[in-house]
């Protein structure tokens, strides 16, 4: 079987549903349970990936500098404690990429990068800003697949809309996406009905230790494997593993 690298961004228009405890632990999987050569890269000038994974804050401001292609990505990349991960981590000159992805008219500057990065990598996945602008825009023409973290609720087929209509209007071929709900609690009704409204949307629930990820900055892979929260990104993972290896099933052109 040919290895197809992929590009997945997990996204939403709204903050704070769970993008980058989704990203980071996804990349966790991605690497030590599926053994793919990942990259996660932090579009979010925040750095919440970076703090997740315990790296030492940027002193140089040069993530920016990447998408002028000022300096290699090799630069920046970042091994993490987790063999077969590393990090491309943001600091907070990513705060004008937007307007420079703008100004450089290159829509395809972050699907130029991953490219490159695929000579590398077997998965790279994109914790995004939540912001809809030229910066999403690329990262919706660049992904293989689109991961949308919504909190369980009445409302979350609504933005999922959101989402998917964003998408359209940005790209000709718009990605797949896959809905995850992102902070499930069994014991209340409104989130019952949610999940019973739909069933095939993977869940990962809401729990102490998914937020302690971000006081002990590790994967909940590394500190509590076994329990339900672990178990379900590592159901995530393989179902993401299966869609993907539907989405490359077509042989590329050439
Ligand atoms: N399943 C969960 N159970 C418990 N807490 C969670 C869960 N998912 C996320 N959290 C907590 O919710 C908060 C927001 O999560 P996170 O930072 O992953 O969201 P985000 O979408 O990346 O936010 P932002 O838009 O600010 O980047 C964090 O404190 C995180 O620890
Ligand atoms: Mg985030």
């Amino acid at each position: 079987m040919v290895k197809v690298m992929a590009v997945i961004a997990v996204y939403s228009s709204k903050g704070g549903v769970g993008k980058t405890t989704i990203a980071t632990n996804l990349g966790w999987c991605s690497a030590q349970l599926a053994a793919r050569r990942t990259l996660l890269w932090d579009l979010d000038p925040a750095d919440g990936a970076g703090f997740m994974f315990a790296l030492e804050a940027q002193r140089k401001r040069q993530a920016r500098s990447l998408f002028a292609g000022d300096i290699p990505a090799a630069t920046l990349i970042q091994p993490s404690s987790y063999a077969g991960l590393d990090l491309l981590p943001a600091d907070s000159s990513l705060r004008e990429l937007d307007s420079m992805l703008l100004r450089m008219g290159q829509r395809h500057r972050i699907a130029m990068l991953s490219k490159q990065l695929a000579r590398s990598y077997d998965r790279l996945i994109l914790d995004c800003p939540l912001v809809l602008n030229e910066l999403s825009a690329q990262v919706m023409r660049a992904a293989t697949l689109v991961i949308v973290p919504l909190p369980p609720s009445p409302l979350s087929a609504r933005a999922l809309d959101h989402v998917v209509e964003e998408i359209r209007r940005h790209t000709t071929r718009p990605p797949p996406i896959l809905p995850v709900y992102s902070m499930v609690d069994r014991r209340r009704s409104l989130h019952l009905e949610a999940l019973a409204a739909n069933p095939a949307w993977p869940a990962i629930p809401m729990v102490s230790s998914l937020e302690q990820c971000a006081v002990q900055r590790r994967p909940i892979g590394t500190f509590a494997p076994r329990t339900p929260a672990a178990l379900a990104f590592g159901r995530l993972w393989e179902g993401i593993e299966r869609k993907l290896a539907q989405i490359t099933a077509t042989p590329a052109p050439g």
